[in-house]
């Protein structure tokens, strides 16, 4: 497995003629790829011309890491990211986090599309990821430990940090984005959860379900790398107010909370060292 991310590593920097090296990785999820848009593009590279790389599957997500500026700082972009629904082990679904580590990343930037279970959501709210519950069926720490990358029992009380995601929510004020802040829930899916499920997963304290973000946290916090969440509410999972969800329907409530999404990775972004 190392030797897998260092080829894959070690093939990306000739690509970008070991002078771009980012500070920042960001993972895009399902309708939030706009965020590119805002960027000074310097390489592009697809996933499938790089060794080892996982090939994306969803139609809604295009497979390229994307090194740019965003804000004045150097960032590579996962446009695209892999599910364990769609058949990927839990080491695929992480393995570009772990390259963007060995590329010099110094924090991790996601974002995903979530059901809100907290009745006060509104749909295409955003909710800063304070906690989460994982509840995917695995993880990518099971089997032997990769002693180059992290401890065998990495410490979990604070996955996402702190410090940021106090900086997100005094962004928030500052700019009136009305963000919203809880705990979210990791499932397998692909389906989406019944009524009952719904309830159980407020009832054990989330405030957002979603299918992503979790397996790649667990990676990063594996390897010391501070990460920072956000969700972007897609459906409304409260008793009332559930409706049969679409793939179309996620993507506008997506699309339209885009714009904040990216106003606030990007002024966070601004405030690291
Ligand atoms: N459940 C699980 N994942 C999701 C949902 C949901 O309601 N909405 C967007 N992703």
């Amino acid at each position: 497995m190392i030797q897998a991310l260092q080829e894959a590593t070690a093939y990306i920097k000739e690509q970008i003629n070991h002078q771009y090296e980012p500070e920042f990785g960001i993972i895009l999820g399902t309708g939030l790829g706009a965020l590119v848009k805002d960027l000074e593009i310097r390489h592009s590279l697809n996933y499938s011309d790089i060794p080892h790389f996982p090939v994306s599957t969803v139609e809604s997500h295009s497979g390229k890491l994307i090194f740019g500026d965003l804000g004045g700082r150097r960032v590579v972009v996962m446009q695209g990211r892999f599910h364990y629904y769609e058949g990927y082990t839990m080491e695929q679904v992480v393995f570009p986090v772990r390259v963007m580590k060995l590329l010099g990343v110094k924090r991790l930037f996601v974002s995903n599309a979530a059901g809100g279970l907290n009745p006060e959501f509104n749909t295409s709210d955003l909710m800063v990821i304070t906690d989460h519950i994982n509840l995917q069926p695995t993880n990518p720490l099971i089997g032997k430990n990769i002693d180059e990358l992290g401890p065998r029992f990495p410490d979990m009380s604070e996955p996402y940090e702190d410090r940021m995601i106090q900086q997100a929510l005094d962004l928030s004020d500052h700019f009136k984005l009305n963000v919203k802040s809880g705990v979210y829930v990791s499932v397998p899916g692909p389906m989406l959860e019944t009524k009952a499920e719904y309830k159980y997963l407020a009832a054990i304290g989330a405030d957002a379900v979603g299918m992503s973000t979790v397996p790649e946290v667990i990676a990063a916090v594996h390897m010391n790398l501070p990460c920072f969440a956000v969700s972007v509410i897609t459906d409304l999972c409260v008793p009332g107010k559930i409706k049969k969800v679409k793939l179309q329907d996620i993507l506008e409530a997506a699309a339209q909370a885009e714009p904040n999404m990216t106003l606030l990775i990007k002024e966070l972004i601004k405030l690291q060292e």
